[in-house]
């Protein structure tokens, strides 16, 4: 493919489209295993999970339901706010059901610690977390991963869904931001 103007901006590649596509077959294996006999609801979390989430649930083929919830924490901001603000909520009825949560990245924690707590308030029977990146370093929230498809360490990464204001998301790979874009 050829190279596009944003791989200018990028300073190395973290993770290759080839390997991102190995990791979430490996985990789509392993998450029907688990869930091949329950009839689970994806969730994604907008906008990020985008192309995860595409990817992961034909990467796992069991019965199961796709819904998608937007919520925003970082505006266009480096920091969390820790307020996490639902901009567009499920249109499902979640009691009973068992969420596999589908995120792109676990950072401080906020996010997906509030919608945790937010699905099971909402009767959820369960609740599994799919992240594809992990940035453990960051954690600010006690919130762990059931699936995690890289840990990445504490740099700025875009692409595969990760943005810099609202860029970048369309690159096949996950790569490091050289810092002179944001600093
Ligand atoms: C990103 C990402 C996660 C969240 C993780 O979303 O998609 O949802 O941040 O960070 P946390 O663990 O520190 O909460 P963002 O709010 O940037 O919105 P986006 O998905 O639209 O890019």
């Amino acid at each position: 493919m050829a190279n596009s103007m944003m791989d200018q901006d990028i300073l190395r590649v973290l993770h290759s489209e080839e390997e991102i596509h190995a990791r979430v077959q490996e985990l789509g294996s392993q998450i029907y295993e688990e869930f091949k006999d329950r009839n689970p609801l994806f969730v994604g979390v907008l906008k990020g999970c985008f192309l995860f989430m595409a990817d992961i649930i034909r990467a796992c083929q069991i019965k199961s339901e796709i819904e998608f919830i937007a919520v925003s924490s970082y505006g266009n901001a480096r920091e969390s706010s820790g307020n996490v603000q639902i901009t567009r909520d499920l249109g499902h009825d979640i009691t009973g059901r068992d969420l596999i949560v589908v995120e792109d990245i676990l950072d401080s924690g906020n996010t997906l610690y509030f919608l945790t707590q937010y699905f099971m308030t909402k009767g959820a029977a369960s609740v599994t977390i799919v992240t594809l990146f992990d940035k453990p370093e960051r954690r600010e929230k006690p919130i762990k991963a059931d699936y995690v498809g890289f840990q990445v360490p504490n740099e700025f990464i875009v692409g595969y869904g990760l943005d810099y204001r609202q860029q970048y998301r369309n690159l096949p790979y996950v790569g490091v931001l050289k810092p002179e874009i944001y600093e």
